[in-house]
């Protein structure tokens, strides 16, 4: 299955977290443009709209990792945390120091952004791929989750 946004390396064959990565990829793409269109008031919109879909989606992931017992969940947790105090700290210091948000400093968040998904998707989660694909509790834990912004 092709996404709209999801490079088709990065899709694991896994609808419910495929469908988030799909999501994650298309408000990146609107982070893009905010970018290039140095709207750092758009910025702050869509970095908090980024923020709210990645705790979203790391909750039903993580429910889907537990539920289906991955043995390598600890490090797959971790790796999630520090993802969101990196998006806490940048969202707190563009609220405190917006100045400090010029090109380079944009760029080089949108470089972050897209990095971190390409290697998360590649690396971390096609490792629990099977596992997961394995588990009828896993997909049917993930399916109860909705995300609030939907509703
Ligand atoms: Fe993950």
């Amino acid at each position: 299955m092709s996404y709209r946004y999801l490079p088709d390396n990065l899709v694991l064959s896994i609808e419910v977290i495929d469908n988030d990565h799909d999501r994650l990829f298309g408000l990146l793409d609107m982070l893009n443009m905010s970018i290039a269109d140095r709207d750092v008031n758009g910025l702050h919109f869509i970095l908090n709209d980024v923020a709210d879909y990645v705790r979203f989606h790391f909750s039903r992931e993580e429910a889907g990792l537990t539920a289906c017992g991955y043995a390598a969940l600890d490090g797959h947790l971790d790796e999630h945390e520090r993802l969101r105090e990196q998006v806490r700290g940048l969202m707190d210091d563009l609220e405190r120091n917006p100045a400090t948000f010029d090109e380079a400093r944009l760029n080089e968040i949108q470089a972050f952004f897209r990095e971190w998904l390409d290697h998360h998707i590649a690396v971390v989660d096609m490792a629990y791929r099977d596992a997961m694909l394995a588990s009828p509790e896993a997909l049917e834990e993930m399916q109860k989750f909705s995300f609030a912004g939907d509703a």
